[in-house]
C-alpha cells in the first residue's frame, strides 16, 4: 500500500459534509461522464474513487449492467454508500486506486470521477485501471478544470490570496488539469482511440448561505483552507465572498458553470 493517504491529505473525511460540498453536484456530472465513456448492457464496471457513490449509483440507471464495484480510500464514504445501496449488482469496498485489489481483465469498463487530480502519481492509478479492464474495454476519467472551469471555487482561493498573499494557489494546478494533459497520459500508457473533451454542469445555489456554509465544515481542499484561518481572517473572507456572490444584487439564487476535463481510451489487446 502506498505511504501517503491521498484522500486524507485532501481533507476527505465526512460523508454528509462531502455530499453538501460536492456529492450533490457530482451526481449531475455522472451521467455525462458515463455517456462519454460508453456503457452497454451486461458490462462489469469499476468506479475508482467512488466517494459517496454518485457515479456508481448512476451506472445501472443508464444500462442493465452485470455488476458495478465502487472503491474508495475514505472508509466513511464507503460505509455511507454501502448503507444507501439496495441493488445487488452494486458493491463497495475500501481500496487504493494505486493498488487495485482485482485480477487482470476483471472489468469491461473503469470510470474515475474527480479523483485523479488528488493522486500525485496519477499515472499509477490509470495504469491500474488499464490492468483490470479487459482488452477492448474502456478507461474513462474526469477531473475538474480547476484553473478555468470552476468560478465558484476560484472566488474562494482568489479572494483568500488577495487577503493573504502567502496563501498558495497550487490547488488550481493539480495533476491532469491542464488542457490535453489527460489525453497525453492515456496515449503514453498505450490506450487506443484516446479522446479528451469538456463536460459542463451547472451548480445552483438558493442563497449565499447555501453556497458558503458547506465550505465551513472542513471538508475537501476549500474546507481545509477555511479551517486553517483565524476567526478574524475567516470573517473577512466570508464578508468578501458574500460581496462576490451577491454582486450588488439582493441575496437569492445564483447559478455557476462547472467544467470538467474528461478523457477516455480503449485498452489495447
Ligand atoms: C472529489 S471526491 C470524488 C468522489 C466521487 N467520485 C464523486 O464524484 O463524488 C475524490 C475522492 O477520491 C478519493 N481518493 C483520493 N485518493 C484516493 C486513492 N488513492 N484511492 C482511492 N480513492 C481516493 C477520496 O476519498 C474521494 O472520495
Amino acid at each position: 500500500m502506498p505511504d501517503t493517504n491521498t484522500a486524507a491529505a485532501a481533507g476527505f473525511q465526512n460523508a454528509e459534509a462531502y455530499e453538501k460540498v460536492m456529492g450533490r453536484w457530482s451526481r449531475r456530472l455522472a451521467p455525462l461522464l458515463i455517456r462519454f465513456g460508453g456503457l452497454s448492457d451486461g458490462d462489469r464496471v469499476l468506479d475508482v474513487g467512488c466517494g459517496t457513490g454518485s457515479l456508481t449509483f448512476t451506472v445501472p440507471e443508464i444500462a442493465n449492467v452485470a455488476a458495478v464495484t465502487g472503491i474508495d480510500l475514505t472508509e466513511p464514504f464507503v460505509e455511507f454508500a454501502r448503507a444507501r445501496n439496495s441493488d445487488p449488482r452494486i458493491s463497495f469496498q475500501s481500496a487504493d486506486a494505486r493498488v487495485l485489489p482485482f485480477e487482470d481483465n476483471s472489468f469491461d469498463r473503469a470510470f474515475s470521477m474527480l479523483v485523479l487530480q488528488f493522486i500525485p502519481d496519477a499515472a499509477r492509478a490509470v495504469a491500474e485501471m488499464r490492468r483490470v479492464v479487459r482488452p477492448g474495454g474502456t478507461v474513462t476519467a474526469a477531473v475538474w478544470d480547476s484553473y478555468g472551469g470552476r468560478p465558484h471555487i476560484r472566488m474562494i482561493w482568489d479572494i483568500a490570496a488577495v487577503l493573504d498573499p502567502a496563501i498558495d494557489r497550487h490547488h488550481l494546478f493539480r495533476p491532469l488539469t491542464a488542457p490535453d494533459e489527460m489525453a497525453t497520459l492515456w496515449r503514453e500508457l498505450g490506450f487506443l482511440d484516446v479522446e479528451q473533451t469538456s463536460l459542463l454542469i451547472r451548480m445552483e445555489f438558493s442563497c449565499f448561505d447555501d453556497y458558503w456554509s458547506p465550505f465551513t465544515k472542513g471538508e475537501g481542499p476549500p474546507g481545509q483552507l477555511v479551517a486553517s484561518l483565524s476567526a478574524s481572517a475567516r470573517a473577512t473572507l466570508t464578508e468578501q465572498l458574500r460581496r462576490a456572490y451577491l454582486a450588488d444584487r439582493p441575496d437569492g439564487p445564483r447559478s455557476f458553470v462547472c467544467v470538467a476535463w474528461a478523457c477516455r481510451g480503449t485498452v489495447a489487446a
